[in-house]
């Protein structure tokens, strides 16, 4: 399992269509929208309206990153508006499991992200009830930061304890992965891998995409 998640916050956002036309031509296998509220992180960006216009635009799920405080008051939004997967950080949700079920009894995917220094034991009573962790691997708010080296371990662990038990919860990665280390980090156990930078800073995006599919899909065939 190897999915590619473009994230758009690295696109040019006057032509947003335009490069999600792109990585689903590519290959691209996910659309990662973030959604940042000025307070949970230092930045503002999209609302539930871009996720319906581009619900209209792409037949590609679109993985919708909630970056927000009490993310309660506005998964129904992000549910009306069409998002496939969403993901609310596990820092943020005061109830958490009532979170996860509101998206997933309206038969959407739900997923727990977690910053850099979250412990992933914390998830031990939720995981069951995931169909995704998103890893993040640089602190969340903006794109083009250094990939946190730490990482790695973390990866692996989570991996490896998904495994033990059996289930199908899927390994997402968010925060530099790039040509480089994309090897390296499907090696790791990722199997979801975000990126903004990588792909829409590359002078072809494209082939950047195909390349990351490419490359990870060859480390998961191995
Ligand atoms: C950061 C966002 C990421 C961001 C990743 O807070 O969650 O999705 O777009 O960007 P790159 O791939 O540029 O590190
Ligand atoms: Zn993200």
């Amino acid at each position: 399992m190897v999915l590619i998640a473009p994230s758009i916050l690295s696109a040019d956002f006057t032509r947003i269509a335009e490069a999600v036309k792109t990585v689903e031509e590519a290959g691209a296998d996910l659309i990662h929208i973030d959604i940042m509220d000025g307070h949970y992180v230092p930045n503002l960006t999209f609302g539930p309206q871009l996720v319906a216009s581009l619900k209209m635009k792409t037949s590609l799920p679109l993985d919708v990153h909630l970056m927000v405080d009490n993310p309660n008051a506005v998964i129904p939004w992000f549910l009306e508006a069409g998002a496939d997967w969403i993901s609310i950080h596990g820092e943020a949700s005061v109830h958490l499991h009532r979170d996860i079920s509101l998206i997933r009894d309206s038969g959407r995917k739900a997923g727990v992200a977690l910053n850099p220094a979250t412990p992933i034991h914390g998830l031990q009573d939720i995981l069951k009830d995931l169909d995704f962790v998103l890893l993040m691997c640089v602190n969340p708010g903006r794109g083009s930061q250094k990939f946190i080296e730490r990482s790695h371990e973390r990866i692996q662990h989570l991996r490896r304890w998904i495994q033990e038990q059996h289930l199908t919860t899927l390994v997402e990665i968010d925060g530099g992965v790039n040509l480089q280390n994309i090897d390296v980090l499907a090696r790791d156990g990722a199997q979801v891998f975000v990126a903004g930078n990588a792909v829409f800073n590359d002078p072809n995006p494209r082939q950047a995409v195909s390349l990351m599919k490419e490359i990870a899909g060859r480390v998961d065939a191995s």
